[in-house]
Parts: C-alpha cells; sequence; structure tokens
C-alpha cells in the first residue's frame, strides 16, 4: 500500500473547494470514493488500496456524522485523530480528503433525512435508533457532492453496505457500490476505530467474536442447517467469553432477513464489552 509520496494529498475542507477539486478533473476520469469517519486504519486503508487499483482518482472523505449517533457519549468519545489520519492518506496514496464540518455538511437547520427502509429497523437499526437514517443522509449527500464512478465500503459494516447498494440502485445515482472484504488483527478481532477504547483484559475477550463465528461456518460445513441453532452456538460461545451479546443472527445474503432452506447465510453479532460496542459478521455459505 505505498503511495506516490512526490504529490501532496489535497485537503478539501468545505464543499466548494471539492466542487472546484472535482472539477478540475479531466471528464473521462474515473473517481472511486471512500466514506469514512477518521481515527484510519489498516481496514479503511484496504478500502482505499482497492479504490486505487480500480480508478484514476481516489477521494476519502472524514466526517463524524452526528445524525448516526444515538448516545451522545458515543459521539463524543468517537476518537478524532485528523493530522494523523491525513499523513497515512497521504502514504497510501489517496489523491484527495473531504474534511467537512457539520455547518458545511449540513447548512439547513430542518434535515430532511433519509428513509432505510425495514431492514434498517432491524439489527443495528433495532438496537440504534435511527442511525441508518443518519447514515444514508450523509452518503447520499456524499455521493451527490463527490460525484464519484465507484464506492468503497467493507464488509465490516454489512448491513450499511447492505443498506447503502439499496439506496443507490433506488435513486438510480449510477454509482458501483464496491465490496470490499474485513481486515482483522492476527486473533481474528476486526480492525475498528473503537478498539483502541479497549481495556487490555477486555481487547483478549474481544477475540471470542472471530472464534464464534468460525465455529459457526465451521458447523454449516459440517451440516448444520437450522438458523435457531446456529445462532444458539454463536451466542454461547460469546457468552462463555465473557461478553454481553446485543444480538447474534443468521440472515439471508441477499436479503438480510430470516433465510430460506438453501440461501446463502451471514452471521451478524453485536456485543457490548463495558460501554464498547463492537459488530462483526461472516458469510457462512448455504444451508445444507
Ligand atoms: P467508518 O466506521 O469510519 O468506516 C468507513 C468504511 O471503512 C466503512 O465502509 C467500513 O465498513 C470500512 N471498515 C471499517 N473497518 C473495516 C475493516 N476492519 N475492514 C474493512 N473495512 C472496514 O462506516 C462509517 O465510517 C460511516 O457509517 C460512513 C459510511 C462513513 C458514513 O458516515
Amino acid at each position: 500500500m505505498s503511495g506516490s509520496s512526490a504529490t501532496r494529498i489535497c485537503e478539501l475542507r468545505d464543499s466548494a473547494s471539492l466542487c472546484e477539486w472535482r472539477e478540475k478533473l479531466p471528464g473521462s476520469a474515473r473517481v472511486g470514493f471512500v466514506p469514512t469517519m477518521g481515527a484510519l486504519h489498516e481496514g479503511h486503508g484496504s478500502l482505499v488500496a482497492e479504490a486505487l487499483k480500480k480508478c484514476d482518482f481516489v477521494l476519502v472523505s472524514i466526517f463524524v456524522n452526528p445524525l448516526q449517533f444515538d448516545e451522545i457519549h458515543d459521539l463524543e468519545a468517537y476518537p478524532r485523530t485528523e493530522t494523523e489520519d491525513c499523513q497515512l492518506l497521504q502514504t497510501w496514496g489517496a489523491h484527495g480528503v473531504y474534511l467537512p464540518t457539520a455547518s458545511d455538511m449540513y447548512p439547513e437547520g430542518d434535515i430532511q433525512q433519509e428513509q432505510a427502509g425495514p431492514v434498517g429497523e432491524i439489527l443495528e437499526g433495532a438496537f440504534r435508533h435511527g442511525h441508518f437514517s443518519g447514515m444514508l443522509t450523509v452518503v447520499r449527500r456524499l455521493f451527490e457532492r463527490v460525484k464519484p464512478q465507484e464506492a468503497f465500503f467493507g464488509q465490516k459494516d454489512a448491513q450499511q453496505l447492505f443498506l447503502v447498494r439499496a439506496m443507490s440502485e433506488r435513486l438510480k445515482m449510477g454509482i458501483e457500490v464496491q465490496s470490499c472484504s474485513t481486515v482483522r488483527e492476527s486473533d481474528g478481532l476486526a480492525m475498528s476505530s473503537r478498539n483502541r477504547r479497549l481495556l487490555p483484559g477486555d481487547r483478549e475477550k474481544a477475540g471470542t467474536i472471530f472464534q464464534a463465528l468460525t465455529a459457526a461456518q465451521k458447523a454449516v460445513l459440517l451440516g448444520e442447517g437450522n438458523p435457531s441453532v446456529l445462532e444458539e452456538g454463536i451466542c454461547s460461545a460469546l457468552f462463555q467469553g465473557g461478553l454481553e451479546v446485543e444480538y447474534a443472527k443468521v440472515v439471508a445474503e441477499k436479503t438480510f432477513l430470516a433465510p430460506d432452506p438453501d440461501s446463502e447465510v451471514r452471521a451478524v453479532v453485536a456485543v457490548r464489552i463495558g460501554d464498547i460496542r463492537l459488530i462483526d459478521n461472516m458469510l457462512l455459505g448455504v444451508l445444507p
């Protein structure tokens, strides 16, 4: 993941400079877009690397979107590391970074929010009220300003990826939404900006999430086809690892709803360790 250190990354601090940057690019250029909330890690780096492979110019946005936080404490505690982030993006070879303020992103007082639909109300949506509506609102606005040909999202947030794809298709935005694999630590913990807030003992416990998901994947390979049995197995593995489970569900990959027999399924989980919430998921395969 080494970038062109010769050219400096363009720091775009408002929508006017973003617009100017975008208009200067050649009409034939393919623009890849990676939306983030900063506190960048190798997971974000892998999206930038994927975008650089497929596109001529790569723009990353960093904006901690207040609309998608339902807990003020979580919003305030979200790590903000702008200087380090810009240095990383420079090393990774991104061409531009858009760092809007809240008033640049939402100049109007009364924000018309995007509807997330039924899939927006379950799993993450059931535990984080209004989260997906707020997330889609900012992603739509970013898509309209950046006008990319392709946008890159991580499977780490599989429900988010599902909803962004659905919105982009519904609004016929003409943007290819690419799905990128989850980057993990050596014990399998999915990289996340929230991991840096884990205390050492809790960090060790968090490794159980990956173990529980891989055990479910193995169970499907060995012939287990009952979603409830798989869910119970995941829950008890997480519980034995000392984690508080918010949900552990097996959903159909195509719909994010309850799976039919023979459908490809994904296990999705959310746990709490102290006041930190972690989510993860894994494709389990086709139910036997
Ligand atoms: P953020 O949590 O910063 O994530 C930005 C992108 O990085 C998302 O597409 C996410 O799925 C991806 N990502 C995070 N951890 C990853 C990992 N370990 N491996 C691979 N990709 C990973 O998701 C958001 O921000 C926001 O909701 C956003 C889309 C920017 C809208 O505000």
